[in-house]
């Protein structure tokens, strides 16, 4: 049997994967309950507005006239244009319905987008990065050798304090660009003008951007872009994956978005292949879609009611958050991110590693962060907290992780 020797090779375990191990290893002796600040998962119950729609949607599935078999590959046109009426015609930004793609979740498919390029081509990813991008490339054997810490193959991007945290464009050519914002894990945003440079650099390239903007409803400035097309010439270069995760608290219910404009097209043999039909090709053959119910809830999320409803919980995530900020700064500690993103990224005092301090908050303050090297070298020296929890929980995580400072 010849297995996938890129799987096999793998190091180590998926980020969460192993954070979920430490917990669990450790909680049962905990000596008082533990606070997750880790992994970014919603914790606010579903809106009412959602709730009711998946109900109504759930009994309609009962009835012969409301009964619904296979959803179509792209997902049910009442959704795809609530997306465009409610997420893109405010920004001034026209898409076409068949630029939309539903999909169960922004990870499937920033892991699966790479599957549009060769085996051989060359990515470039912003450090620290979201596991997934990396992953999902080395698993396709795309990256070379895991040596020292890096791949032999990849093109890193570093974004730390000293530079604000805002990428230098890749000095090597590179087939395909990721670029996270709101970013995960930093928690930081890139002005217009900085986004405008990648696009710029793209489309003279030719580099394809994936573009994650699952965290664009934690941004609180009209000047800061929510989309990438908002930025001129972005649909001929650039995919963007959404999510209604941490928009609108389905992280357990699942459904996101991914647009790929028709107007995005590479030249294969002097001709203009379309990225969008490569891609339906592909969700034909791969997937049957979200269920009915679900993709109702989500756009019952984009109604007016239930725009509301999510935003109201939002601006509760980023109560959360100001809280953290606010604490840590006061204390005298450095943080970054936390204003247009549910992540509070802390430079961790007193030099030490990322692991350490994440066990040592772990065993010393019964709470569970993310440590900043487990998204990349250049998270070592920093740790990462969501503002995804209650704010109760919030304020006695902050009060216990300040004592044992
Ligand atoms: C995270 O904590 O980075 C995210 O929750 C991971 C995800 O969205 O899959």
């Amino acid at each position: 049997m010849h297995l996938n020797t890129h799987l096999i090779h793998m190091p180590g375990n998926y980020l969460f994967a192993e954070i979920a191990r430490r917990v669990s290893a450790y909680a049962p002796s905990a000596p008082r309950p533990l606070i997750r600040l880790g992994i970014g998962d919603v914790t606010q119950p579903l809106a009412p507005a959602i709730t009711q729609a998946m109900a109504a949607a759930s009994l309609e599935m009962g009835t012969p006239e409301g009964f619904h078999g296979y959803p179509p590959d792209q997902g049910y046109d009442f959704l795809r244009q609530a997306i465009l009426d409610a997420d893109y015609a405010p920004l001034g930004v026209q898409l076409a319905l068949d630029d939309v793609f539903i999909t169960d979740g922004a990870k499937t498919d920033t892991s699966a987008l790479q599957e549009l390029l060769a085996p051989d081509a060359r990515i470039a990813l912003t450090d620290p990065v979201y596991p997934v991008y990396v992953d999902s490339n080395a698993m396709a054997g795309r990256l070379g050798n895991y040596e020292n810490d890096s791949w032999s193959r990849l093109a890193t991007l570093p974004c730390n304090a000293e530079n604000a945290f805002v990428p230098e464009l890749p000095t090597e050519p590179v087939d395909m660009l990721y670029l996270c914002y709101p970013n995960n894990p930093t928690g930081t945003v890139l002005t217009r003008a900085q986004l405008k440079r990648f696009v710029d650099y793209a489309l003279q390239t030719q580099t394809l951007i994936l573009f994650d903007a699952a965290y664009k409803a934690y941004i609180t400035d009209d000047a800061i872009p929510r989309s990438i097309y908002e930025i001129e010439g972005a649909e001929k270069i650039a995919i963007e994956c959404c999510s209604f995760s941490k928009s609108a608290g389905f992280t357990g219910t699942r459904c996101a978005y991914t647009i790929i404009p028709q107007a995005l097209t590479a030249q294969v043999d002097g001709q203009a292949v379309s990225l969008n039909a490569l891609w339906r090709r592909r969700v034909a053959s791969r997937q049957n879609g979200v269920s009915y119910p679900i993709q109702r809830a989500a756009a019952a999320a984009l109604s007016p009611d239930g725009r509301a409803q999510v935003d109201a919980q939002v601006r509760g995530y980023m109560d959360n958050a100001r809280q953290i900020v606010t604490a840590f700064t006061s204390a005298g500690l450095q943080v970054f991110g936390g204003v247009h993103a549910p992540y509070v990224w802390l430079r961790i005092p007193g030099g030490q590693s990322s692991w350490d301090f994440f066990d040592r908050l772990l065993h010393e303050a019964q709470v569970v962060g993310t440590p900043g090297s487990g998204f990349g070298p250049s998270g070592e020296g920093y740790l990462r907290l969501t503002a995804f929890n209650t704010a109760e929980a919030t304020r006695e995580a902050l009060a216990r992780i300040l004592a044992i400072l």
